[in-house]
């Protein structure tokens, strides 16, 4: 018999008195480590590998467990609350004005070096120091040039909203699920920015890379998570693919090798100096710019499959869930829906598509798109930061290098010191006396600071001229008989809704 064999003879025919001698160990290890100098904010007993995990698994009504870590903070009376996930130290903050002051400094821009966004995100969304601000420059100026100065987003927001009114009207008012197509839409904006091509709905290689980044962000991700939260040693020995990294991988993999790289191959064979078609473009030049400087940068073509991943994965799912919320709540509430189509039948009168200069008239329907985002943030513990390497001083604490720092988004939202009645679901709370809309800073569902969603005058361009257009063509109803809950889908990534079948019945 190898060694091996003789070890796992003995392995197999012992596991349990293994297992607990293991557990003796580590437990004794913690009990005895020396105490840290940190200091930091009081918070629940953390366990020995899991640390507070158990406190943040997917239960029915409180998905991200953001309800569960808020009655902690409540329980310790603070408003910065010491953490631990898995043995990561975090801490998380309840307040807006924390958030606010943690997230402008340069000290709260870090991501964790081995951690899962480093894979699944590693463009912009998983890199930081000095290749993450420049990629971010660079991505934030090409967006504005090629989205939105030049209305060109507005352009391809109208023309998948027309898509999509076609395939409402042919569904005749029977009841769907509109998730697939609102994805092919959202993408297909993305698609057409940064590399100028729409897909087909039906085309083989978009549902392809569309099934991909489902599988990845949405059915993988609590996997993927709780993979690398273990330490190395022990996801060593766990055999086979179980926290689905390796699977994850390998669809990151064809993603790039299939359709983005095939892509530049394409534009690096038809570019022009002269003409720069889209974002890819930008990057091309950017890389012969800088190939000629010999200056430290990141403009190489593993960094532009990276980037393209991010903006996809980035700008998919988020856009995608905050409709089928709108659908939902609209659905849900016919008194607003009604008060919503009442103002955009006002100003768009003949029928003719929204366009961004409309917003300014239609105070309602943005307060309501405003209050269903307030409602239903799509991520409530996963706007995520670490600090730097060195030790951060922060309020009064003393934080450990790389400490994981997570807003409390749906505390924000519900906070009964801003919000008046915040469980309720009410538009008019953004309206003024004057009967326009009031700016509040508070709506944090594109995160705020130093790294804020860059994407985000392009999403709620995206909202807009999307909800507008379908509310102008269509009445949200749902099936008689049938239910369509405003609850969470049960371990989703992304706080998605249940699967529910809407009507939406074209209006003469
Ligand atoms: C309604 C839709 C969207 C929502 C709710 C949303 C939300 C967010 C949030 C909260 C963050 C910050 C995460 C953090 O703090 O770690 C973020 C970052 C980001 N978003 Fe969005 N986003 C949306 C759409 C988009 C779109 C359309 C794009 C791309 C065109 C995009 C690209 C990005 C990128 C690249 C980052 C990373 C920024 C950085 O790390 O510097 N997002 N998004």
């Amino acid at each position: 018999m190898s060694v091996f064999g003789a070890l796992f003879y003995v392995i197999s025919n012992n596991i349990t008195p293994i297992f607990v001698c293991v557990a003796i160990f580590l437990l004794a290890r913690w009990l005895t480590q020396p105490k840290d100098p940190w200091i930091l904010p009081p918070g629940p007993f953390a366990w020995p590998i899991i640390g507070n995990l158990n406190k943040i698994m997917p239960k029915e009504g409180d998905n991200s467990g953001a309800r569960r870590v808020l009655e902690i903070a409540r329980q310790y009376k603070t408003d910065i609350l010491s953490f631990k996930i898995g043995s990561t130290q975090a801490i998380v903050l309840r307040k807006f004005a924390d958030v606010k002051e943690a997230f402008s400094k340069d000290e709260f821009t870090f991501v964790n070096p081995t951690g899962p966004v480093k894979f699944i995100a590693p463009g912009i969304i998983g890199t930081d120091g000095a290749q993450w601000k420049e990629q971010r420059r660079f991505a934030l100026s090409t967006l504005r040039d090629f989205g939105l100065g030049k209305n060109k987003a507005q352009d391809i927001i109208q023309e998948e909203l027309q898509k999509v009114v076609e395939t409402f009207n042919e569904r005749g008012g029977q009841p769907f699920n509109s998730k697939t197509l609102i994805c092919n839409m959202v993408s297909n904006i993305i698609c057409s920015l940064i590399f100028g091509h729409r897909f087909d709905y039906d085309d083989k290689t978009f549902q392809r890379i569309l099934f991909c980044s489902d599988q990845i962000m949405n059915s993988s991700m609590r996997y993927i998570i709780l993979g690398y939260l273990l330490p190395i040693w022990i996801k060593n020995i766990i055999p086979g693919d179980l926290f689905r990294i390796e699977y994850a991988k390998s669809l990151m993999s064809e993603i790039k090798r299939d359709i983005i790289l095939k892509k530049y191959k394409e534009h690096v064979a038809h570019y022009s100096d002269d003409e720069s078609r889209d974002y890819m473009d930008a990057f091309i030049k950017e890389m012969k710019t800088h190939k000629s400087k010999g200056k430290e940068h990141w403009f190489t073509e593993e960094q532009l499959l990276d980037n393209v991943v991010d903006l996809f994965f980035a700008g998919t799912d988020t856009s995608t869930t905050i409709i089928r919320w709108l659908f939902l709540y609209m659905a849900n509430y016919q008194e607003i829906q009604e008060q919503v189509r009442a103002e955009i039948q006002d100003v768009l009168g003949d029928g003719r598509l929204p366009t961004m200069t409309d917003k300014q008239n239609m105070p309602f329907t943005e307060a309501t798109i405003l209050e269903v985002m307030r409602k239903q943030p799509v991520a409530e513990l996963l706007y995520t930061r670490h600090t730097s390497d060195d030790a951060t001083e922060f309020k009064g604490f003393l934080l450990p290098p790389r400490t994981l720092v997570i807003p409390n988004i749906y505390a924000i939202m519900n906070d009964p010191d801003h919000w008046t009645e915040p469980e309720k679901f009410n538009p008019l709370r953004f309206i003024g006396e004057d009967g326009q809309m009031i700016k509040d800073d508070h709506v944090l569902s594109f995160s705020i600071g130093k790294r804020q969603c860059l994407g985000e005058p392009l999403a709620r361009m995206e909202l807009f001229l999307f909800f507008v257009g379908i509310m102008q063509k269509f009445r949200i109803e749902i099936p008689p008989g049938r239910e369509a809950p405003l609850k969470v889908e049960l371990g989703s990534g992304v706080d998605t809704p249940v699967i529910s079948e809407l009507c939406f019945i074209g209006i003469e």
